[in-house]
């Protein structure tokens, strides 16, 4: 199987040795803490499952710093978005210490994990512009991934952490979240070799699953995952649990058996875009894809990129820092001249018109006035779940 990024095998933080787990418990209870933000929650389940192999733990500035302007850490290892914990007050905490690290997204902010805090420092306001601007390419406080990384604190502890338990992922998606470790296992259960990653935070329609079927072929690839966000999105994306059941069915109706897992993975989603896309890469290699399919505008958000700068950061790559593939893809859609659906590029003489296009806010419109959307863009199946959603929803926004 594919190797993990920068090691040989996967570091997973999560202590599962129940000795040693109960210990951590038992000691945890007795130190100072602090509540983590969501975002430094989920780079705590990431590293948990493995995923962020082969960090330790959280980035201290000079990392942060050097990762966001060059894609490295100050030791080298290739790494494309600062991994942090930011917060407000470090009041009652101190470098050289264990402290505990509470979860902000579980009720009673149960601890998450535990630290060996290697450095308080204080990230300066042009630090943190800078970082702003080379991770989201953009200071605007309008994207939800800036406005997510400014609110956060400006004190950067950092050092190595052991992770008691990985949030509510496990109770809220029993069945889909799953750890790096525990792709890997699958994977190797299946017999797999050769593997896609899909990356996906929407219910995926008529062309999200072609575009699986094309990279699945093109490659001659054993089988696909489709690794599902399941941390937090801006308003307005559809809930993880609707996205899965969607997704589920769609995989039972129109895949042929065991060439399809479908799994998720516990992070919030930056809207990045082109670091995003080469994060998705890392973390899919540590779970054991050898490829992973970024198509348009992957991991962006309004207009703040341009829809394919998420396959051209993968040239800025340098040789041999990753060695899961990407699989680029042009932007996918029905033609009504060939009646199925294309990649654009390989058909050349179409023009917008012979193309079936849906805006995500006109889809959106439909849904909700319970109206499917056309089979040529969505399957029935997956439109009805969608439907039955918004009705729900509007129920109790009215209730
Ligand atoms: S993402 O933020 O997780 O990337 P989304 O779930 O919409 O958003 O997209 C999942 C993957 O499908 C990404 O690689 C994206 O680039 C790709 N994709 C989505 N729609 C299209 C399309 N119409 N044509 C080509 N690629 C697409």
């Amino acid at each position: 199987m594919i190797k993990p990024h920068g090691a040989d095998s996967l570091n997973p933080l999560l202590v599962t040795d129940p000795a040693e787990h109960k210990r951590l418990v038992a000691e945890a209870a007795t130190l100072p803490s602090v509540l983590l933000s969501s975002a430094a929650a989920a780079n705590a389940v990431m590293l948990g499952g493995g995923y962020f192999t082969p960090l330790t733990g959280y980035m201290n500035v000079a990392d942060a710093l050097s990762v966001a302007e060059q894609m490295r850490t100050t030791d080298g290892l290739f790494w494309p978005v600062p991994i942090l914990n930011l917060i407000d007050d470090p009041s009652g905490i101190a470098s050289g210490s264990r402290i505990a690290l509470r979860d902000p997204n579980v009720s009673g902010e149960p601890i998450i994990a535990i630290m060996d805090v290697a450095a308080i420092e204080t990230l300066s306001f042009d630090q943190k512009a800078r970082i702003t601007q080379q991770v989201f390419g953009t200071l605007d406080a309008a994207h939800p991934g800036v406005a997510v990384f400014q609110a956060q604190g400006n004190h950067c502890v950092s050092g190595a952490i052991q992770v008691i338990n990985l949030s509510y992922f496990e109770t809220e998606f029993p069945g889909t979240f799953q750890t790096a470790v525990q792709i890997r296992e699958d994977i190797a259960a299946r017999g797999w070799e050769k593997v896609v990653a899909f990356q996906t935070r929407n219910p995926m329609h008529l062309a999200h699953e072609e575009l699986c079927r094309m990279a699945m072929e093109r490659l001659d690839a054993d089988g696909i995952v489709i690794h599902m966000l399941l941390g937090k999105l801006k308003a307005g994306d559809i809930p993880a649990d609707v996205r899965d059941a969607c997704i589920r069915k769609m995989v039972d109706v129109y895949f042929p058996a065991n060439s399809v897992l479908v799994s998720g993975y516990g992070f919030d989603m930056l809207y990045a875009g082109p670091r995003e896309a080469v994060l998705h890469a890392v973390f899919r290699q540590n779970m054991g894809a050898t490829h992973l399919i970024v198509g348009r505008d992957h991991a962006g958000v309004g207009d703040y990129y341009g829809p394919f700068d998420a396959q051209a950061i993968f040239d800025e790559v340098p040789e041999g820092s990753l060695e899961i593939e990407i699989f680029s893809a042009d932007h996918t859609a029905w033609s009504k001249k060939l009646n199925k659906v294309v990649m654009m590029r390989e058909a050349p003489d179409h023009t917008p018109e012979d193309y079936v296009f849906l805006s995500g806010t006109r889809v959106r419109e439909m849904l909700g006035a319970g109206i499917a959307p056309p089979p040529e863009f969505s399957r029935p199946e997956v439109a009805q779940i969608l439907m039955d959603h918004y009705r729900a929803e509007a129920g109790s926004l009215s209730a």
